[in-house]
């Protein structure tokens, strides 16, 4: 194998769509598949080989990135493509997915093509670093054997953790979430009561500015708070699905605070809220 590894990348979302392009950029060969082709159009300029199926498009990559929308989805476009990995083929599914669904999949491709390597490698980080090659990999399975993907990792990401066996990057991935949606929803109401005080969201990032509680994250959130764009850096759905795979994953954690958050959210999904970024929590807080 050449240095650089052939990468199929199946998913060209907001996620999918930055790590082919970053891809491409350190002149990786690039086989990208979306459902709606328009999607991933724009980086045929940039060398992207476009497939028609999820099958062809994995035929001749020795790594296969997956960032699909959820775990069905992600578990049905396996089922397509299990026939057409190449042999010894690194699988590395990226998406959030949740634990039921990882260790299914670890498996069932386990048993089905045992050549395979399955990387599991969830991502902190939102679409924005994703663009910049800025998000952190939570990545598991067998680093030994899945050495072709460091330098698809460096051309993507800001480094990886590696946190043991293939599964545990996805149950980092939900402890991580539910400390990102709890930080959201405080966020959302705490701007809501500083505004009834009076205070403006600039007002708030002052106090805050310098000190232990200025997390980086919701300097973003109140930019886009302030702004009212909520154009989806992170979908509200998506951030629901997450809480909702990370309720479900707790067999013996008390997460009530987690259990009343995603009460809420799907209020807001339900209303109409969800296709815009989770910051637009703040807005259906005030416009309900
Ligand atoms: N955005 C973030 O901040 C972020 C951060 C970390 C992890 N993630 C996770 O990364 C994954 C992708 O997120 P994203 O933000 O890139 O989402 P996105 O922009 O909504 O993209 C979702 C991807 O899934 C595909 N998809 C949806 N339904 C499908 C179906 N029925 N059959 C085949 N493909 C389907 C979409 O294809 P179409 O274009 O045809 O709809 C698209 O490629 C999710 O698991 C998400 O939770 C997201």
């Amino acid at each position: 194998m050449s240095q650089q590894p052939t990468v199929a990348v199946l998913g060209l979302g907001a996620m999918g769509h930055a790590f082919a392009a970053n891809l491409l950029k350190k002149g990786f060969t690039v086989h990208g598949w979306n459902r709606t082709r328009a999607r991933g159009e724009d980086l045929e300029n940039a060398g992207l080989k476009l497939a028609e199926g999820p099958e062809q498009a994995v035929a001749d990559a020795e790594v296969v990135i997956a960032m699909l929308a959820d775990g069905n989805i992600t578990e049905s476009v396996f089922k397509q493509i299990e026939k057409s990995l190449k042999q010894g083929a690194i699988v590395c599914q990226m998406g959030t997915i949740g634990t039921e669904k990882t260790d299914a999949l670890i498996a069932h491709l386990a048993s089905a093509r045992p050549d395979v390597i399955y990387i599991d490698a969830p991502v902190s980080g939102t679409k924005a670093p994703a663009e910049n090659a800025q998000i952190l990999i939570l990545a598991s399975g067998d680093k030994e054997k899945a050495q072709a993907l460091e330098p698809v990792f460096a051309a993507i990401s800001k480094g990886a953790q590696w946190l043991g066996e293939a599964g545990a990057g996805s149950r980092m991935k939900l402890v991580i979430n539910s400390w990102l949606i709890g930080l959201m929803q405080s966020l959302a109401e705490s701007t809501r009561l500083a505004e009834e005080f009076g205070f403006s969201t600039d007002d708030l990032w002052k106090v805050l500015d310098g000190g232990p509680l200025a997390a980086p994250y919701a300097k973003v959130k109140l930019g886009m708070i302030e702004s009212g764009d909520f154009t989806p850096q992170m979908h509200l759905i998506w951030a629901l699905k997450d809480a909702r795979l990370a309720l479900d994953a707790a067999n013996h954690s008390q997460l009530p605070a987690l259990k009343n958050i995603a009460d809420l959210w799907q209020q807001a999904v339900d209303a109409g809220y969800g296709e815009q970024d989770l910051s637009v929590i703040y807005q259906y807080l005030k416009d309900r």
